[in-house]
């Protein structure tokens, strides 16, 4: 049993709090419910009292008697605070430490994880406001889940969603198994790049390669369980973002690096995306006709920047640097060659020989100043989960 201080803000999605409510009494948790002045226009406090079998605070006047439950012991008697839905105010208020209400005075006061659930309009999701309000709150430890894509109350389609209840509930569940679970890396902000690059020839064509971004979705994912910060550099994957992880989406070469110096400082690195080498030397800006007209089209190309190794090489370097590399043959060798040229501290060979890029499993050796470790075929979560633990045995 745990207990869960759940904030109801408003919007049309709050009648999803129900359901929420619901599943997490099934579970045996206990529940106590906070309901904002606009989320009282959805629900009303007598049904989220009812479902949740406790009563239901909506204004900090309700806490007249101080001495048996104050606004501070209210925050903190909770195992987890949930915001769900957590509208676009709602965010912008927490990240600015606002306080002028129930919910927003529970949410500063309390010394306990916080998980907020948005849902609002796909516009208010997108707007750059939002966009700095919830890199705010993750960057402040609050964990703020992706919304939902889909059609909206409002007619319009998007991401925006208040994400269905049983994705809360299991949000909910990790989030409170994290809480319990030893976080080493607390406190340590690492960078991850993960999945291909796409480099445009024209507006309807790429250069691409085969990577998933499987593996570096899981080492992110792992890492945030250990507790660090994780900022998310990734390629164009239709992954879901990994739980308590911040992701920062970008298509070609030169936007990672822009994003990768964006997010330093950072304890450590992991680079795992597949940049692509090359792009083409300025990309045409029509589509380039089968038939040659306009002349046969030739693919120029240009050099893209190394990211690894202008990180690697650069001022702000992080302690700790480690690059990937996808080999078919003599991994090994080309892997130590690789840590020399691009100055990285490890360098985790992936043995690509006769399996597809893509797979669900890994085989690794990593490569350090030390020598080799070669490590089974692992999946790719396993691969993840070591290498996590790895790195904060050397940030430690
Ligand atoms: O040289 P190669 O592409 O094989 O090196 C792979 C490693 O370098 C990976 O860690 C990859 O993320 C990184 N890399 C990079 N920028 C590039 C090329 C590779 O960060 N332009």
């Amino acid at each position: 049993m745990k207990r869960i201080l759940l904030i109801v803000g408003g919007g049309i999605a709050a009648y999803k709090a129900c359901e929420l409510v619901r599943l997490l009494r099934k579970a045996g948790h206990r529940v106590r419910c906070v309901l904002t002045e606009s989320g009282a226009h959805f629900v009303t406090p007598m049904t989220l009292a009812a479902l949740s079998e406790d009563k239901v605070y909506t204004t900090l006047w309700d806490l007249k008697d101080e001495a048996e439950m104050g606004h501070i012991q209210l925050s903190r008697e909770a195992d987890l605070v949930v915001v769900a839905p957590a509208t676009a105010d709602l965010l912008a208020r927490m990240a600015a430490g606002i306080a002028d209400d129930l919910a927003t005075t529970l949410l500063l006061a309390t010394d306990k994880p916080v998980l907020a659930a948005p849902a609002m309009n796909v516009r208010m999701w997108q707007h750059a406001a939002t966009r700095r309000n919830v890199a705010q709150l993750r960057a402040d430890g609050v964990t703020v889940l992706e919304p939902d894509e889909g059609a909206m109350a409002c007619g319009e389609y998007g991401p925006g969603r208040l994400p269905e209840p049983p994705a809360i509930f299991a949000a909910i569940e990790a989030a409170l198994a994290a809480r319990d679970a030893p976080a080493p890396l607390a406190g340590k902000h690492v960078l991850i790049t993960a999945g291909p690059t796409h480099e445009p020839i024209d507006p309807v064509r790429y250069i691409a390669n085969r990577s998933s971004g499987k593996q570096g979705f899981a080492i992110a994912g792992a890492l945030a369980r250990l507790g660090a910060r994780v900022t998310l550099v990734a390629g164009p994957v239709a992954l879901p973002t990994p739980l308590g992880v911040t992701r920062v989406d970008v298509e070609t070469a030169r936007e990672m690096a822009a994003a990768v110096d964006a997010a330093l400082p950072a304890d450590a690195a992991v680079m795992v995306a597949a940049v692509a080498d090359w792009r083409a030397k300025g990309a045409a800006p029509q589509k380039i006709k089968k038939d040659g007209s306009g002349g046969t089209p030739t693919l120029r190309l240009a050099e893209n920047p190394d990211i690894l190794a202008t990180l690697a090489k650069g001022d702000h370097r992080p302690r700790l640097v480690i690059g990937f590399a996808a080999e078919t043959e003599q991994v090994i060798d080309h892997a130590t060659a690789k840590r020399a040229r691009k100055g990285a501290d490890w360098i985790v060979a992936n043995d690509v020989s006769g399996d597809v890029m893509g797979g669900d499993a890994n085989t690794i050796h990593i490569v350090t100043a030390d020598g080799v470790e070669s490590w089974e075929k692992l999946p790719k979560d396993a691969v993840a989960d070591r290498l996590a633990t790895r790195i904060a045995d050397a940030l430690d």
